[in-house]
C-alpha cells in the first residue's frame, strides 16, 4: 500500500450522438484529469487544491468535500470500504469545464482510481463504478454513466441505467477515429437535462432504437457502413443544437469531409465525428475552420476508439 498516489482518468464522448445516455466513448491524447491522493489524519476526504488548466488554483471550483465530485465520488468509496483514517486529494483539471467532454466524470473516476489504490483491499476496476457514479451524479444531476464507464474502463462502453452497475464495453471496428472539436462555448448538463422534453412521440421512439440497435450490431460487426447509417440522433440533439451556435456549420463541415456520423458530445459544446481513421486530420481541420469562421476559438483531438481509460500513474 502506497501512501501518495497519482491517477489519470481521460475525457469522454457522452451519448455518442445515438445512445443517449447509454453511450459513451474514452477520447485519448491527453485530455484528462489527475488526482492525487495521500494519506491523512483528517478523517474522511479531504481536498487540498484544486487547480485548473492553466495549473493555477482553481478560481470558484469547491474544495468543500461536499460540493467537489471527486471527493463526493471518494468518500462513497471510502465508506464503502469501510477504511479507517483519511485521504486528502489534489485534482489537477485537464478537461476543460462545461465542455461536453465529460469534466466532472474524469475528476470522479481519477479520484476513485487514486483512492482505491490507498485501500488494504482495492477494488477490482468495475467495482469503482458506482462510486464514480455518485460523484457524477452530483455534478450533472442525474444518474447516467456515458461519461464515467468510458473514462473509468476506456474504450466504447454500453451503459444502460436500467442495468447499472452492469456496464457492457463494446468492440470498436478496424478503421475509425473519433474527432472532436472543442469550441470555446460552455453548456451546463444539469440545465440542459432539464430543458429536455419528458414525452416523445411513437415514431421517434421507434426510430432512435432502430438507429441505436443498428449501431450496437454494426460495432459487433466491425460493419463501417452500417456506423455510418445509424449514427443518429434524431430525438436530443434537435432540442440542444440551438444551444451550440457553431453546431450546424461543424456538422455540415464535417459531412462534408467525409464524416460517418456527427453530433453533439454529451450535453455540447463538443462536437464529434467518427470517421475513418485517414481521414482523422483533414475531419478535425474542417471541423476547426468551420468554428474558426464563425469568430469561434476551438481546440480539436482525433481518437482511436479504444482509447485507454483510467490509470495509476505511480
Ligand atoms: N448523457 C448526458 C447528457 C451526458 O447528455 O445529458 C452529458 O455529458
Amino acid at each position: 500500500m502506497s501512501d501518495t498516489v497519482t491517477a489519470f482518468a481521460p475525457a469522454s464522448i457522452g451519448n455518442l450522438g445515438v445512445g443517449f445516455d447509454m453511450l459513451g466513448l474514452a477520447l485519448s491524447g491527453g485530455a484528462g484529469d489527475r488526482v492525487i491522493a495521500a494519506r491523512s489524519d483528517t478523517p474522511g476526504i479531504s481536498i487540498e487544491e484544486v487547480r485548473g488548466l492553466d495549473g493555477e488554483i482553481h478560481p470558484y471550483l469547491s474544495t468543500d468535500p461536499r460540493e467537489n465530485t471527486a471527493s463526493i465520488a471518494a468518500q462513497s468509496l471510502w465508506d464503502a470500504a469501510g477504511a479507517t483514517g483519511g485521504a486528502s486529494l489534489k485534482v489537477h483539471k485537464g478537461v476543460p469545464l462545461q465542455s461536453g467532454m465529460g469534466s466532472s466524470a474524469a475528476s470522479a473516476v481519477a479520484a476513485v482510481v487514486a483512492v482505491n489504490a490507498l485501500l488494504d483491499e482495492p477494488l477490482e476496476t468495475a467495482g469503482l463504478l458506482p462510486h464514480a457514479l455518485a460523484g457524477e451524479q452530483y455534478a450533472s444531476g442525474g444518474l447516467h454513466a456515458d461519461n464515467v464507464a468510458p473514462s473509468l474502463l476506456g474504450g466504447l462502453v454500453l451503459c444502460p441505467t436500467v442495468l447499472l452497475p452492469e456496464v457492457v464495453r463494446l468492440p470498436v471496428p478496424a478503421g475509425v477515429s473519433a474527432v472532436l472539436v472543442h469550441p470555446e462555448l460552455q453548456v451546463n448538463t444539469a440545465h440542459a437535462r432539464r430543458g429536455l422534453a419528458r414525452g416523445y412521440s411513437m415514431e421517434q421512439w421507434l426510430q432512435q432504437q432502430g438507429y441505436l440497435a443498428g449501431f450496437v450490431a454494426a460495432c459487433m460487426a466491425g460493419d463501417i457502413d452500417l456506423i455510418g447509417r445509424t449514427l443518429r440522433d434524431v430525438v436530443i440533439e434537435p432540442q440542444r443544437a440551438g444551444a451550440v451556435s457553431c453546431f450546424e456549420n461543424v456538422k455540415e463541415a464535417a459531412m462534408r469531409a467525409g464524416a460517418l456520423g456527427c453530433s453533439l458530445s454529451g450535453s455540447g459544446p463538443s462536437i464529434f465525428a467518427l470517421c475513418e481513421e485517414r481521414k482523422g486530420l483533414n475531419m478535425a481541420s474542417a471541423m476547426e475552420q468551420a468554428c474558426l469562421a464563425l469568430g469561434i476559438e476551438c481546440q480539436s483531438w482525433v481518437s482511436p476508439l479504444d482509447a485507454e481509460g483510467a490509470r495509476l500513474e505511480t
